[in-house]
């Protein structure tokens, strides 16, 4: 062999796909790329960088706004429901909308403005819904108020928030990063049995217990848990002894719930979800209406207590027997729209 001949090192395979979320996702800039767009949808997925928002049909004819009435949507995200809500005012009396993340609140008010939905009809906050009671101070007492709970498309998408186990990012989970502490922190202050406790109680994971302790020997033998992805391997390696036909899938649902777990942990979702709904009486008007949208049991088991409380109290008229689901036709058309329960309660 001529060892003259310098070993040429091979071109590293680049993959067929642009590399960042930027440039990989096409429909990230709606106006430009529709064609794309209403291709994804019809796929029953939803676009990288937008959020379709669900049961609107059925959210209106609850709320049943009238032009210049003053209302809350305590969830403004991508701002779909708020467009529709902003068309039923028709451009008399006002909306706030309120969101706690401050990276895609901006993009939702330049749009929204963009459509002609300036600070004579719409005022978006960046604040937390369950410090309802000061926003009350300035809107006056409300007719009606939405809260469509959880995190938007954009923010599972974006890898750079961590939300996702699909895609590499910092294990961050934070809705608004400018308050506590990402997950890869909040991971290193608690035990083993806190870890068990937190994905019972907020994800009802099966292999709580194996998923626990295996983050906690993870972190002890001085391994770091900074990622997604460091994450997610922790659970495949967890539960790589289950029987080969239903492993992938199991794998996939703890992913799922264990990062839920860690999300609404590290957002004290329950707990700010409480002390929304207990300040939603005070905030509306007689025969003011709420409509929520929740995702998972444990939110739903929250908004129907409070709404029956309130009910059992007198101060509610009316109450929802039962959650509304959106209709089968919404469920295949969005996936996301097919864990969604919506409740409404009237005040008297
Ligand atoms: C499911 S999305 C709402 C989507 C919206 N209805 C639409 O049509 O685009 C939920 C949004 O609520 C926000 N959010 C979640 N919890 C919140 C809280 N406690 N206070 C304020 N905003 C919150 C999230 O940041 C996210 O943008």
């Amino acid at each position: 062999m001529d060892d003259q001949v310098k070993h040429q090192r091979r071109k590293r395979y680049s993959g067929t796909y642009p590399k960042t979320y930027e440039t990989r996702y096409k429909e990230l800039n709606p106006d430009q790329h529709q064609e794309t767009i209403q291709k994804v949808i019809q796929k029953g997925n939803t676009p990288a960088g937008m959020h379709r928002p669900i049961c609107v049909h059925e959210i209106l004819s609850i709320l049943d706004i009238k032009p210049g009435q003053i209302g809350l949507d305590a969830t403004l995200g991508y701002g779909g429901h708020t467009q529709a809500i902003l068309e039923k005012l028709n451009f008399q009396g006002h909306l706030y909308a309120l969101d706690q993340d401050p990276i895609e609140l901006p993009k939702t008010k330049q749009r929204l403005e963009a459509l002609g939905y300036g600070s004579e009809i719409l005022t978006t906050l960046n604040f937390n819904f369950k410090d309802l009671d000061s926003v009350i101070i300035e809107s006056g007492p409300l007719d009606f108020i939405l809260a469509d709970l959880g995190v938007s498309s954009m923010q599972i998408d974006n890898p750079n928030r961590g939300f996702s186990y699909k895609t590499e990012g910092p294990l961050d989970l934070r809705m608004n990063p400018n308050v506590g502490i990402p997950a890869h922190l909040r991971l290193l202050q608690l035990t083993a049995d806190e870890l068990e406790g937190m994905l019972i109680e907020n994800a009802d994971e099966p292999y709580a217990k194996q998923i626990a302790k295996s983050i906690r020997v993870h972190l002890e033998s001085g391994h770091p848990i900074e990622t997604t992805t460091d994450l997610s391997k922790i659970i495949n390696n967890t539960l790589k002894h289950l029987p080969v036909s239903t492993r992938g899938e199991e794998i996939k649902k703890s992913s799922q719930r264990t990062f839920q777990a860690l999300r609404i942990d590290i957002n004290q979702e329950f707990d700010v979800l409480y002390e929304f709904l207990e300040k939603v009486p005070h905030a509306l008007k007689p025969d003011g209406k709420v409509a929520v949208l929740s995702f998972h049991s444990g939110e739903d088991r929250l908004v129907k207590k409070s709404f029956q409380y309130y009910f059992r109290q007198g101060i509610y008229q009316e109450i929802a027997d039962e959650f509304i689901r959106p209709t089968m036709e919404e469920q295949t058309s969005n996936s996301r729209a097919r864990s969604a329960k919506l409740r409404y309660a009237i005040k008297k």
